[in-house]
């Protein structure tokens, strides 16, 4: 008896929203099938019905909280007993703490180094086995111009977008020998829901050119994977502060955090 083929999917963790929607909408335009993984699952069914709508593909979901134990493997399960291919994983799903270390809520300092760390490199474990298998496949992991930021603040946010840039920088040779393609996505600061709108206007700073759409970043992501690219920086002025950025010395990022408030510093009862 013949068995059907698995279908190939596109794969992108926290899909239903920003980055990760505008990539389904960039690849679903290339034609491509996708499964959108996130953790709300009204936000899901209205990416999935406007996404099928839209560009005729099939948009399967998986809702679950990446933060769990055994997440990883929960997606991969899910692929397996749905007989899905994934030849093209995006590690995307990720959260902002500005906060200090010593006052961050124990769940979220977690949840960002899972999400951040645990979560791409498992998956990248998981869906990589067979991507080398088949001797095919992309994996592209977004990390952030903070990457070069190890500054007050975003001292989880940065260091964590550090690793997987290293990491996809290693994984890239590892997996280069297979055939299998790994690219890092670089973002600056992009308008998406990551952003307290009440904090942050971002129809004015999309206007000022300091912060891009997610539409935009997400053209330039889909093109260079499929260039095969190891890094992907979408916007010049990104280009520019991530090679400007690392020649500010610490003294004066010390100085800046002591003398202005821009972050709520000092403030716990400890
Ligand atoms: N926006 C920027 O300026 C910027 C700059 C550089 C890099 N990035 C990176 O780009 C990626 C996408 O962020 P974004 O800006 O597009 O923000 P976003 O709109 O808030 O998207 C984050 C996505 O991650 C998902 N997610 C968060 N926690 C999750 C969890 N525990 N389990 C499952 N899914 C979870 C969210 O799903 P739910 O909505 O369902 O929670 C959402 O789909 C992140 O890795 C971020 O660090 C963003």
């Amino acid at each position: 008896m013949e068995t059907a083929s698995p279908q190939r999917v596109a794969l992108i963790t926290g899909g239903s929203s920003g980055i990760g929607l505008a990539l389904a909408h960039e690849l679903a335009k290339r034609k491509f099938h996708l499964l959108l993984v996130s953790n709300q699952e009204a936000a899901l069914r209205e990416c999935k019905l406007d996404i099928e709508k839209k560009h005729g593909v099939s948009c399967l979901t998986y809702c679950i909280d990446l933060t769990i134990a055994d997440a990883p493997q929960m997606v991969f399960k899910f692929c397996e007993s749905n007989r899905l291919e994934a030849e093209i994983l995006i590690n995307n799903a990720g959260v902002l703490l500005f906060t200090e270390v010593v006052s961050a809520n124990a769940e979220k300092l977690l949840s960002i180094l899972q999400l951040h760390v645990t979560v791409p490199s498992k998956l990248s474990h998981l869906f990589g086995k067979p991507m080398v298998k088949r001797r095919s496949g992309h994996i592209l992991n977004v990390s952030s111009i903070s990457s070069v930021m190890p500054y007050p603040g975003i001292s989880l946010y940065g260091p964590t977008k550090t690793y997987l840039r290293y990491f996809t920088r290693a994984l890239r040779s590892e997996m280069k020998i297979y055939n299998v393609n790994v690219t890092c996505l670089i973002p600056g600061a992009t308008a998406t829901s990551l952003y307290d709108p009440n904090r942050v206007n971002l129809p004015l700073a999309m206007k000022l050119g300091i912060m891009k759409s997610p539409e935009f970043v997400a053209r330039k992501a889909v093109s260079a994977l499929f260039q095969r690219n190891a890094e992907c920086i979408p916007g010049v002025l990104n280009k520019v502060i991530m090679v400007l950025i690392p020649l500010v010395p610490m003294w004066l990022i010390h100085l800046v955090h002591r003398k202005t408030d821009f972050l709520e510093k000092g403030k716990n009862t400890l």
